[in-house]
This record gives structure tokens, C-alpha cells and sequence, in this order.
């Protein structure tokens, strides 16, 4: 199959990470846990944690404008800000308009989406789109998550899992060989309550008993994930390769969603690539939901993991069910 030509690129990232680290020894102390359960199970061996007053749209604009300045962006020249969290700071306006607030990109159409884990792959797909129409110039995707908000702190199976952080992109027309080669997204929605809040929205709002119940928080079925990511990562990595016309060994790194080592590792081995290919951060940060992968491609960028011309492929899976993939020409 012929290599489809880039009409989008990503042409920098940035990322905020909160500097309280919160560590498997801490977690000792809170629940009935060992490190060694976690890192054997997860590979997770700490995660950083907002502070109480950080709020989501701040971790964002601060990892946005390390992108806007990487890029040599004036706020004013973004047309289209792509917000994407699953916990907002409030329910009305969007996240994504809180931060144009904050960044001043008083040009821009700012809106989220909501694609849990997914959502950097669906916000890039969404802004391809846009630019690759002409509908809009210059695009900001940031992905923002202060997970610990929505986390049963006496909930063993799941506090150990998520931690928070920020993750931002931005994107135009591509002028050359680089860009966004090929993506794939999906969902299911018959999956929903497999990682979900059931209260706090419309169908069961806000009441004392909602919270003594702790019904606004999250809960999921691990077992059932870990099964349905390993199944739609898969999936998502073979479909982005043969829409972007390339073979496992095109592919100079594999970033995987980071949200347990065994997934990350059963989808390098379905993908046929060895993990010295494949980027892991999931021991440092657990699983930020939409910012693991900007944060992932931030850090690999900067180590050099990636070079001009590599073949980046991204995937993901989350709440919804949602996944997809990417692949991107450096
Ligand atoms: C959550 C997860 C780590 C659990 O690992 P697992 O190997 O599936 O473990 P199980 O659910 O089978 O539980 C095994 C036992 O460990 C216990 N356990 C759960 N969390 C524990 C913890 N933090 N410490 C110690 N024991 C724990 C369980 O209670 C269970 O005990 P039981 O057998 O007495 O009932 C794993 O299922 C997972 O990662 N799932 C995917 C989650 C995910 O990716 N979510 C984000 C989606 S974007």
C-alpha cells in the first residue's frame, strides 16, 4: 500500500507534571498494599499528585505554553484550542475555555472532548481535520487530568493505579514530509460501566447520600479492562500501520497509553516490536488518562528518542470504551 502524504503535523509539545510524588510506600500507608503487588502487577512504582488548589485548566495552560513557546506562537495567532479532560474543574463552561482564559488565545474556537484515555488521539484527529479543511491555522491540543480528584483514596484497586499531569500539542498544515500518517478511533459504548462515576451528572446529581457513598468517585472492573485493552490496543495497531501503508518494522518507537506494564507489553509483543522500541513512563507516572501520551511524546521528543524522520505509532484505550491509534512521520 502506498504511503499516505502528511497534510497535519505536530509541530511542538509541552507537558506539566505536579512535583508531589506520591510513592507505592505512601500508598502502604493508605490501603492495604505492598509495593511489590503494585510493581508486579501494574509497574507502577510512583505518580506525581496535584496539589488541592491545582486546577485541571492550570496544569494544561502551563504544559500549552511551554508548547505555544516551543513553536514561537503569540497566543493570538491559535485559531483552535482542543480541550480534553475527564475531570473538569466545573461542569459549565468547558475546560477548554477556561484555559484560553488563562493562555489568553483570544482568537481561538475552544470546546473538549471527552474521550477518557483516548482522547489525545481523538482531540489530534479532531484538529487534523479542522486544519487539513482550512477551517482553522494553527491548533492547540491539550490534555489536562488531575485524576487524584475522582480517585477512592481507600479504594486498593484502583488509587493505585492513577496519578496527575498535563500534556499539550500544537499543530498545523504540514509544508513537508512530516505529519499525522494515518489514525483510527472507535468506541463502544456498551462497555461504559466497566470504568465509569455512576453520580454527579444528571442521571443521579449530587445529594449527601451520592457522597457518603462515594458514587461521584471512580470505579472499574479491572479484570474486564485489562482484557478489553489488550484486545483494542491490538486491534488499533494494526489498523493505524495498514491505513499508513507500513510494517512493524517501520516503526522506530511505539508509544502505548501507560496504564499498566502487562498491557504495554502484551501490545508490543502483539505489534512484533522489542521494548527498546517501545517508550514506558507508566513506573514514574501511572495512568494520567488523556495526558499520558502528550506527556509520553513530550519526554520522548526530548530525550531524543525520536529524530527527524522516525515513525512514531501512538495508541490507546480508555473509558467509553474508547481507542485508537496514530502514526506520525517526525
Ligand atoms: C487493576 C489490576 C492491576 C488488577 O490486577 P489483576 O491481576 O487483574 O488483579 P485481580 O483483579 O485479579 O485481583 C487479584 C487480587 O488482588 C487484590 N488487589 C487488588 N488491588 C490490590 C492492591 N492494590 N494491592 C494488593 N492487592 C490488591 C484483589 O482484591 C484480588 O484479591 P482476591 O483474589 O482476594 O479477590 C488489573 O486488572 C489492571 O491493570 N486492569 C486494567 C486497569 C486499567 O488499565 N485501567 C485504566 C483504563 S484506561
Amino acid at each position: 500500500m502506498k504511503i499516505p502524504k502528511p497534510l497535519v503535523e505536530i509541530v511542538a509539545t509541552g507537558r506539566y507534571l505536579p512535583e508531589r510524588v506520591l510513592t507505592n510506600r505512601d500508598l502502604e500507608k493508605m490501603v492495604d498494599t505492598t509495593d511489590q503487588w503494585i510493581v508486579e502487577r501494574t509497574g507502577i512504582r510512583e505518580r506525581r499528585l496535584a496539589e488541592p488548589e491545582m486546577l485541571a485548566a492550570e496544569m494544561g495552560a502551563r504544559a500549552a505554553c511551554q508548547a505555544m513557546e516551543r513553536a514561537g506562537l503569540h497566543p493570538g495567532e491559535v485559531d483552535l484550542l482542543v480541550g480534553a479532560t475527564a475531570t473538569p474543574d466545573r461542569w459549565l463552561p468547558s475546560t477548554a475555555c477556561d484555559m484560553q482564559a488563562i493562555l489568553g488565545t483570544k482568537n481561538a474556537a475552544a470546546f473538549d472532548i471527552q474521550a477518557a484515555c483516548t482522547a489525545f488521539i481523538y482531540a489530534v484527529t479532531v484538529a487534523e481535520g479542522f486544519l487539513a479543511a482550512g477551517r482553522a491555522e494553527i491548533a492547540l491540543v491539550v490534555c489536562t487530568e488531575k485524576m487524584s480528584s475522582i480517585t477512592d483514596w481507600e479504594d486498593r484497586s484502583t488509587c493505585v493505579l492513577f496519578g496527575d499531569g498535563a500534556g499539550a500539542a500544537v499543530l498545523r498544515r504540514s509544508a513537508n514530509s512530516r505529519g499525522i500518517l494515518s489514525s483510527y478511533l472507535r468506541s463502544d459504548g456498551r462497555l461504559g460501566d466497566l470504568l465509569y462515576r455512576p453520580a454527579g451528572g444528571v442521571k443521579i446529581p449530587l445529594d449527601h447520600k451520592v457522597l457518603d457513598e462515594k458514587g461521584h468517585l471512580m470505579k472499574m472492573e479491572g479484570r474486564e479492562v485489562f482484557k478489553a485493552a489488550v484486545r483494542s490496543m491490538a486491534e488499533a495497531c494494526d489498523v493505524a500501520l495498514q491505513r499508513a501503508g507500513l510494517r512493524a518494522e517501520d516503526i522506530d518507537l511505539l508509544i502505548p497509553h501507560q496504564a499498566n506494564m502487562r498491557i504495554i507489553e502484551a501490545t508490543a509483543k502483539y505489534a512484533g516490536l522489542p521494548m527498546a522500541k517501545v517508550y514506558v513512563n507508566v513506573d514514574r507516572y501511572g495512568n494520567m488518562s488523556s495526558a499520558t501520551l502528550p506527556v509520553a511524546l513530550d519526554e520522548a521528543l526530548e530525550q531524543g528518542r525520536i529524530r527527524p524522520g522516525s515513525h512514531v505509532l501512538m495508541v490507546a484505550f480508555g473509558a467509553g470504551f474508547t481507542w485508537g491509534s496514530l502514526v506520525l512521520r517526525c
